[in-house]
């Protein structure tokens, strides 16, 4: 199954519930980067902000912190669940107790997401996948939409795909983000990936809604 989650990182802020509406009926998730100008040198929402984004959103929010001090985060932003907030995905390099962590965020019934920056290896992840119900390989440096696919990544994707099927983990999703477009979603999802984020691909598109059928067509491709 593939699961298609258009980012609003570069859709107009002013007006994003309507930006959200234009990919209603397509697409699976609304992927929301929350980005705190430590972690990463953008910023983009607090808390506060965050959850009205949520509240007012017609499609459930998968959540991406790229914020420091995930430990404190991670659960914080879970307590959105009710709000809408489907899943939420803190960066290994910004925990110190991933495992606390990711109980904190299952505890409030939202999935537990887990994102590698592409310097960071598949390994890390290894002795947690059974705590983990999505880990997020970033194909781009995290901080900015518009970048370039790293195709590079493909082998970590790979790695990760070999892994949970070597531990019945099929219930564990595969995401990537960064440069996800017509071009490279095949190949992304020929490395196994199930689950994609694409933020300019939808956004700079004329029809963003028709763009997600495309993608979900191609990647549909590259899994068989
Ligand atoms: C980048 C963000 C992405 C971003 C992707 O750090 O995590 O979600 O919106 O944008 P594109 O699809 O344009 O690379
Ligand atoms: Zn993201």
């Amino acid at each position: 199954m593939i699961r298609i989650c258009p980012s609003v990182l570069n859709a107009e802020q002013d007006r994003l519930k309507e930006e959200i509406d234009r990919v209603k009926g397509a697409a699976d998730f609304i992927h929301l980067d929350i980005m705190d100008d430590r972690f990463v040198p953008n910023f983009t929402y607090d808390e506060s902000r965050t959850r009205e984004i949520v509240r007012s959103s017609s499609l459930p929010i998968d959540l991406h912190l790229m914020v420091e001090d995930a430990d404190h985060w991670g659960p914080r932003y879970a307590a959105m669940k009710n709000d809408g907030v489907f899943s939420v995905t803190v960066h290994f390099e910004a925990t110190k107790e991933l495992d606390t962590t990711l109980r904190g965020i299952g505890e409030h019934g939202v999935r537990r997401g887990v994102a590698l920056k592409p310097k960071t290896p598949a390994e890390v992840l290894i002795p947690h996948l059974e705590s983990i119900d999505m880990v997020l390989v970033m194909t781009v440096e995290p901080g900015f939409g518009g970048q370039s696919f790293m195709a590079e990544m493909m082998p970590k994707v790979s790695k990760i795909r070999s892994a949970l099927l070597e531990l019945g983990r099929e219930s564990c999703w595969l995401q990537v983000d960064g440069g996800i477009a017509l071009s490279t979603i095949e190949e992304a999802a020929d490395a196994g990936a199930d689950t994609f984020v694409a933020g300019s691909a939808v956004y700079r598109s004329e029809d963003p809604k028709a763009m997600v059928d495309e993608l979900r067509k191609r990647a549909e491709l590259g899994r068989k």
